[in-house]
């Protein structure tokens, strides 16, 4: 999780971001900005952002950011009336099976996932019956249904540990073929896949990386393990969206391709005005579903609660809380 610019003035907010939010954008934002600073504390409310928040919402109205273990941890810890998750649905979802009784609202519901669009809490049936005493792993990125038929949850930050943890020989690892075959890479428990992708991880490619590296010589790669094989063999480090700040933090590159979703490289130019950030990157149309209007409207109207059936919520809160006490 990282300390956010929420509590700062608008003013002291503006020269913070200004090498990453244009004026003339600033200029529309300003006053949803305010709006929501001030409905948030009407509200008694907080507002948790992915690391892929546009930097208006990550640096301007965000209480909590971070990858999606962090939410997921912090979802668990916090306490307010009324969560605003700027995020996908599942992240949504996963704050709500952690906080049943509290309001969890997500600007736009549509904001979905093509992770966890691939896969079916009958699909998990069918695998486990294929696969019989095999435990399931399923990342975060799935329904609140999938997660109810799964062992144990994990993120792109922990899975390794997470498969590690179970003490086992193999483990069926749902959805996200990539991430599983990377952990495959990382481990020698035997890693049974399912055939998700992540639909903006999967557009790199190792020839583009190649090509950069030859355009800008001296190039520091940092890529998601969503990618696939080829691009991750390009790659100096793997991490998840925490895994790569924290790199930054250490490395200190001069020149970096962060390969991943667009905004990550413009929030965290805020953090490190030293070093120069270099495309590619592709955005996610789901995560940009998520505005600064939406943001106003949900506090505004409460608008849109989650909901999670009891039964349901029950199982995932415990593949959740499992992975959550995994260190
Ligand atoms: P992390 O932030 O956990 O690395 O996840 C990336 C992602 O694609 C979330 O949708
Ligand atoms: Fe899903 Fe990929 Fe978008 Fe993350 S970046 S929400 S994994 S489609």
């Amino acid at each position: 999780m990282s300390a956010t610019a929420t509590s700062l003035s608008l003013d002291a907010l503006r020269a913070r971001t200004r090498a990453v939010i244009p004026d003339l954008e600033w200029e529309a934002e300003r006053p949803l900005i305010e709006a929501i600073r001030r409905l948030k504390a009407e509200r008694q409310a907080l507002i948790l952002a992915h690391n892929y928040m546009a930097p208006a919402i990550f640096h301007g109205v965000a209480d909590i950011t971070g990858d999606s273990l962090a939410l997921a941890r912090e979802a668990a810890r916090v306490e307010a009336d009324v969560l605003v998750v700027c995020g996908v649905h599942f992240m949504a979802e996963t704050a709500k099976v952690l906080n049943l009784s509290r309001t969890v609202l997500i600007p736009d519901p549509r904001a979905g996932c093509s992770l966890a669009e691939s896969i079916t809490a009958a699909d998990v049936r069918a695998l486990r019956r294929q696969h019989p005493g095999v435990p399931v792993v399923t990342y975060v990125n799935t329904s609140a249904a999938v997660k109810a038929e799964s062992d144990i949850c994990c993120t792109s930050g922990n899975a390794v540990r997470v498969v590690e943890s179970l003490g086992v020989p193999r483990v069926i690892f749902l959805p996200d073929r990539y991430l599983g075959r990377y952990v495959a890479t990382q481990t020698e428990v035997e890693i049974v896949l399912w055939q998700g992708a992540c639909e903006v991880h999967e557009r790199f490619s190792g020839a583009q990386l190649r090509g950069l590296r030859v355009e800008q010589p001296g190039l520091h790669v940092i890529a998601h393990p969503e990618c696939p094989p080829d691009v991750l063999a390009e790659a100096d480090f793997v991490g998840s969206t925490h895994g790569m700040v924290e790199h930054l933090e250490r490395a200190r590159p001069e020149r970096v391709a962060l390969i991943t979703e667009c905004s990550m490289s413009a929030n965290v130019t805020v953090q490190f005005p030293d070093i120069e950030f270099v495309q590619p990157c592709n955005l996610c149309p789901h995560m940009k579903r998520i505005t600064l209007a939406g943001i106003r409207d949900a506090l505004q109207f409460l608008q849109h609660p989650v909901e999670v059936d009891a039964t349901v919520a029950d199982g995932a809160r415990q593949a959740v809380k499992r992975m959550l006490a995994v260190r």
